[in-house]
């Protein structure tokens, strides 16, 4: 790949080319990089690159002529070295946002080149005449556009072939596969009272992985939202993880086996509801109460199922075979992170053959559970309450109970 950046300090960015890990790359010609002064192509005495914007206001834009004409030399350097037609961006506050899925997009040009403006900004004539796009890396105004040309250039060259040492690098960093990055340690094992997560030091790498899938999924949960219902939207549940031998889902019938749920269902709830209800509230939803709740509701038509792996309960789940409802799914704190909530969900399904589109509730702020349904194949279908703290005295932050309903099957779930 070839990159060029049309700017009024090309030492700025041609050192930062040149150093670290794409300095080492560019010696090696993993890719080629060329910085152009504006400054050269001025056709007036003053060497002046800028003037005053037509219509008046404060600051200074830049000709296009000086800007066309670098553009028109890089053009035909390109055309000189038999390559396609160079991609040219103009770097502005006003334009489309830069994210990852961008930088791969401009990562397959052979040509890409960057025009950074400065001052307030660039006769709009040559960001027409010729922009194929213009890009801003963020909502926020820089000075000029020389650190956003080279937040793209680093983050369009590391994908590059052998830039990166290990092509896996990027694979796992974030935003590749659409989640934040999962938190990394190096030595000492203890830092400052500080200990390495256990689980890092176990040697076991499906633990490992498991664990970082996980705070990989919590993060981008809790950070961005956004982020993380595009990634439920893209990442289909389409292989449900297999029951261990171990493993199995019984119909409650007995004391012992409604006392288990009761425990599971109690520390889910409470768990659930910790930051949106009033402490005394949660606090009232004990495993006595729950197992209350839970036998209340066997007798509206409720069936409920435990799950156990080795014989220890850590999971629940609830169908309705009247409604069509799902509910009560709740896996134990330490049971998760191992497909038992999605095993749960379809072996609810699966007892659902009378109602093909089996419906569950969940509050809006359970964005974890919500992943799930949404990567399940539920979609929402209507809101089933509103819990408002200025009219109801148990819960402190307003959310909304939704209600979603499995549209297609997820292609391929078994
Ligand atoms: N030039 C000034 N601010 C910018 C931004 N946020 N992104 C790209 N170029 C800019």
């Amino acid at each position: 790949m070839r990159i060029d950046i049309v700017t009024l300090f090309p030492e700025l960015c041609d050192s930062f080319l040149s150093t670290s890990i794409l300095g080492r790359a560019r010696a090696k010609n993993l890719f080629e990089a060329h910085c152009h002064q504006i400054r050269d192509y001025t056709k007036n005495k003053q060497r002046q690159t800028d003037d005053y914007p037509y219509g008046g206001g404060c600051g200074m834009v830049l000709y296009a002529q000086p800007i066309a004409d670098c553009l028109r030399e890089v053009q035909r350097q390109c055309a000189e070295q038999g390559r396609s037609r160079p991609h040219i961006v103009f770097m502005t506050a006003a334009g489309r946002p830069y994210n990852e899925a961008v930088a791969r997009r401009l990562a397959t040009y052979d040509s890409l080149v960057l025009v950074c403006g400065h001052y307030e900004g660039i006769d709009e004539r040559v960001i027409e005449a010729f922009g194929d796009e213009e890009i801003s890396i963020g909502d926020y105004v820089l000075t000029g556009g020389e650190l956003a040309s080279l937040v793209v250039a680093d983050s369009v060259l590391r994908l590059q072939p052998g830039v990166l040492a290990e092509e896996k690098g990027y694979q796992e960093e974030s935003y590749w596969d659409g989640l934040l990055e999962y938190p990394q340690y190096t030595r000492p094992e203890v830092w400052e009272g500080r200990p390495v997560p256990p689980v890092l030091l176990t040697g076991d790498h499906n633990k490992i992985d498991a664990w970082r899938g996980r705070q990989s999924r919590a993060r981008t949960r809790q950070r961005r939202p956004d982020l993380y219902e595009s990634w439920c939207e893209t990442h289909p549940i389409t292989q449900i993880p297999r029951w261990k031998r171990t493993e199995r889902a019984q119909l409650i019938r007995t004391d012992a086996q409604l006392d288990a749920a009761a425990a599971i269902y109690s520390e889910g709830w409470m768990q659930m509801c910790r930051d949106i209800c009033a402490p005394a509230y949660v606090e009232a939803h004990t495993p006595a109460a729950m197992r209350e709740e839970l036998a209340r509701q066997r007798g509206e038509g409720w069936a409920f199922y435990l799950h156990s792996t080795a014989d220890v309960p850590d999971g629940l789940v609830g169908v309705c075979h009247k409604t069509g409802e799902i509910g009560h799914l709740f896996v134990k704190t330490e049971a998760r992170g191992q497909g038992i909530g999605a095993k749960l969900l379809e072996f609810a399904i699966k007892k659902l053959p009378e109602h093909p589109r089996p419906w569950l509730a969940v509050l809006d702020c359970n964005t974890g559970a919500m992943g799930l349904y949404r990567r399940m194949g539920f979609a929402p279908d209507g809101v089933r309450n509103v819990f408002d703290p200025a009219t109801d005295p148990n819960s402190t932050r307003l959310c909304r109970e939704l209600i979603l309903r499995r549209c297609q099957p997820v292609s391929g779930t078994r």
